[in-house]
């Protein structure tokens, strides 16, 4: 079992290996996408929507990051585990973000940690990089500023905030990041910065010109949520009416003394059976 490091992730962009990146939230599902091969696992702040129920990432907290965290820890062994920091952590003192790295780094145990922004936060990214917090950045679509965007759009259509994407794409590499996260823009931006930088850029609806992608768990295998699904998504299984058949089956099987049936149930012994009744 080789354990997944900023070193491997650099090797596979050198080599052109796609990364294959995606969310689990607690020991059961980070036992699955680890065996299933994935490189690279997130504690997304995603939580807040698939997990929690919210409607957005900004209630979740940094007590709930580090409560999965650990979950994720406990079940995924050789893949790199990296936790996001939740809403207004990264704008924090460079004191308050480096406690809030190191929370998850070793309380949680988390390899290092994502934080959405770019040149507003550049300053707590370098105290993390030179306190030796690997620091993977989020920029296009910021699902913490959602409020703020007015929903949940492409960015970086016109030329000046491609221009300015671009930009920003740079100046977290240079403050150390180890790999870029590039949500929702378009397919020919995300290639230019995936040439651009020397560091592995990792998309999720930036189309097929990233050195890996990233999807939400529960996206993949359509489980709970709603109706709508954004058109990056893949769904690769249902397994969300997988689950629902098999509670169903339970449910009916309960009501209609079906279960337990004779294998599922134990008995007294003859002689203890003997001397309770006579
Ligand atoms: O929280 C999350 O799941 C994410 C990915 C969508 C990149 O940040
Ligand atoms: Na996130």
């Amino acid at each position: 079992m080789k354990k997944v490091t900023i070193r491997t992730l650099a090797k596979m962009k050198r080599e052109q290996t796609p990364i294959a990146m995606i969310t689990a939230y607690d020991y059961p599902s980070a036992v699955l996408v680890e065996e299933a091969g994935a490189d690279v696992v997130l504690v997304g702040d995603s939580l807040g929507m698939v997990v929690l129920g919210y409607d957005s990432t900004i209630p979740v907290t940094l007590a709930d990051m580090i409560h999965h965290t650990k979950a994720v820890t406990r079940g995924a062994k050789r893949a790199m585990v990296i936790a996001d920091l939740p809403f207004l952590v990264a704008h924090l003192s460079r004191d308050e973000v480096l406690k809030a790295a190191g929370k998850l780094m070793q309380e949680a145990n988390a390899y290092g940690v994502k934080l959405e922004g770019g040149s507003e936060i550049i300053d707590q990214i370098r105290a993390l990089v030179q306190a030796g917090v690997p620091v993977m950045a989020h920029l296009g679509l910021q699902p913490q500023s959602v409020n703020k965007l007015g929903g949940y759009l492409i960015q970086g259509k016109d030329p000046s905030s491609a221009l300015h994407l671009i930009e920003e794409a740079k100046k977290v590499e240079e403050a150390g990041v180890f790999a870029l996260v590039l949500e929702c823009v378009p397919e020919e931006l995300a290639g230019q910065i995936r040439d651009q930088l020397s560091i592995p850029v990792i998309g999720i609806g930036a189309g097929r010109d990233c050195d890996g992608q990233v999807l939400v768990f529960h996206d993949v295998l359509q489980i709970g949520g709603g109706d709508f699904q954004p058109s990056f998504v893949k769904t690769y299984a249902d397994v969300g009416e997988l689950i629902k058949q098999g509670i169903r089956s339970y449910v009916e099987e309960v009501k209609g003394h079906q279960f337990p049936a004779e294998e599922h149930v134990s008995h007294l012994s003859p002689e203890t059976e003997q001397h309770l009744y006579g």
